[in-house]
């Protein structure tokens, strides 16, 4: 019976001083291997990753890899803030009927057991032929199938760089139905990717990133921080599911209030900070560059500017760095309207609500989710916005809000230090301020 090697296994034998002794056939998983150069131990027998993946592994009790996260809330993913034992992914849950890949559908029946979290890291080709080809890899995992993760699945899928794009709707048939619909459009978008819609985030399997847009939309009249209570429940729960069903993933966190909701994933996730991020000052960037692009009669992508702060009243959009093709915004559209632009840009979700009647924005919402994504999975080094952890950057810490960061395939890598005015520094650390007084209108992680 083959034996799956993991983190854990390597650091027993670099205490023990010894090399890792595998028999052919074994699996050593690639933390494993990271592992294993940067402590020096050795491995002592041929690659044996290189197995059919048809036979899956066994991972005995002593090799199943035990990392788990911890993050400033001292929570440990796997079991809940309130030692409730964690509920196990479901172990070979058979693709629901309809699912993209589940007999009959036409699609690739693939194996129903998602490859185990000690053989899955970022961006490692999945096991099963998943993923595999040279610019494709690893998985996302779009949970809530409305109109803002049926967008942000669309662009993953367009973008071509993921094995496997799922789709978690508690409604598995809509998760499924639109898996479907859009594996249809690989020929047309010319994609490899596979689209799967399934019930749940165990179902999904392990996942690189996993971005999170379940909760109620605003309706008309309502506020974000109304959402507050009943999305942190939902927040809460898929949260710590994540970290169950993946503990290496990034989360990107598009469900409102946006940034107490980000908090809130990350101290219910038990992961370190920098891999829960939110969504929020890329899809605010983009409205004002749109706005000034519109009144200016130029293209968007031109107009460089940056939206901070919240997703909301206290967004902070730096006009003193807000250029067009390098010269200054206002040699493109008056102050007047520049401030005009930037009001706009902040009561733009609730301009859009109110047209729609129905709902929320989804379109640029949902780009914008994707977008985050990508920026990781191609280490860009481009400065965005993200709602992260404060640090202690720009006199704020300890509270999520939208700075200035690069983006690595892990998550954060960095918030970057960009020069603003003292009025806008103190409007930025005014945004830090009211969104910690919000925050205790959200229930505490259980
Ligand atoms: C928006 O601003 C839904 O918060 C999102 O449209």
């Amino acid at each position: 019976m083959s034996t799956v090697w993991g983190t854990s296994d390597v650091d027993a034998a670099a205490t023990r001083g010894v090399a890792l002794r595998t028999s052919p056939g074994d699996v050593v998983t690639p933390l494993a291997r990271d592992r294993a150069q940067e402590l020096g131990v050795a491995i002592t027998s041929a690659d044996a990753l290189d197995r059919p993946p048809s036979s899956a592994p066994s991972v005995s009790s002593a090799t199943t890899d035990r990392s788990s996260s911890t993050s400033g809330s001292g929570a440990t993913a796997g079991i809940r803030r309130n030692g409730s034992p964690q509920r196990a992914p479901s172990p070979a849950t058979p693709l629901p009927p309809g699912s993209v890949g589940s007999p009959g559908t036409g699609g690739p029946v693939r194996s129903m057991r998602p490859p185990s979290p000690a053989l899955f890291r970022r961006g490692a080709p999945l096991p099963g032929g998943l993923g595999s080809g040279p610019s494709r890899t690893g998985r996302a995992v779009v949970v809530g199938a409305g109109h803002v993760g049926m967008i942000a699945g669309m662009r993953l899928a367009d973008a071509d760089v993921f094995g496997e794009v799922v789709l978690v709707d508690i409604d598995e048939g809509r998760a499924a139905g639109i898996a479907l619909d859009l594996q249809h459009t690989a020929p047309l978008s010319d994609f490899a990717t596979c689209v799967r819609g399934v019930g749940s985030v165990e179902d999904a399997g392990p996942a690189d990133y996993v971005v999170i847009t379940a909760g109620r939309p605003r309706q008309p009249g309502m506020s974000r921080a109304d959402l507050a209570g009943t999305n942190a429940e939902i927040v809460g729960d898929l949260a710590w599911r994540v970290a169950a069903t993946s503990p290496h993933a990034v989360i990107v966190v598009v469900t409102n209030p946006l940034d107490e909701m980000t908090q809130h994933a990350w101290t219910s996730s038990g992961f370190p900070s920098s891999r829960v991020l939110g969504m929020a000052g890329v899809l605010d960037t983009a409205r004002f560059q749109a706005l000034i692009a519109l009144d200016g009669g130029v293209r968007a992508p031109a107009v460089d500017a940056i939206a901070l702060g919240s997703h909301g009243e206290e967004m902070v959009i730096p006009l003193s760095r807000a250029t067009h093709d390098g010269r200054s915004l206002d040699a493109l559209v008056s102050p007047g309207r520049l401030n005009a632009a930037v009001d706009r840009a902040r009561g733009s979700g609730a301009e859009v609500v109110g047209l729609l009647k129905t709902g929320s924005a989804f379109m640029a919402p949902g780009t914008s989710a994707a977008r985050m994504v990508l920026a990781m999975v191609r280490d860009s080094d481009e400065v965005m916005s993200a709602a992260v952890l404060a640090d202690g950057s720009y006199g704020i810490r300890d509270v999520y809000l939208g700075l200035p960061v690069r983006l690595g395939r892990s998550g954060l890598r960095e918030i970057v230090t960009i020069p603003l005015t003292p009025e806008e520094l103190a409007a930025l650390r005014e945004a830090g301020e009211r969104i910690r007084r919000r925050l205790t209108a959200v229930p505490e992680a259980s």
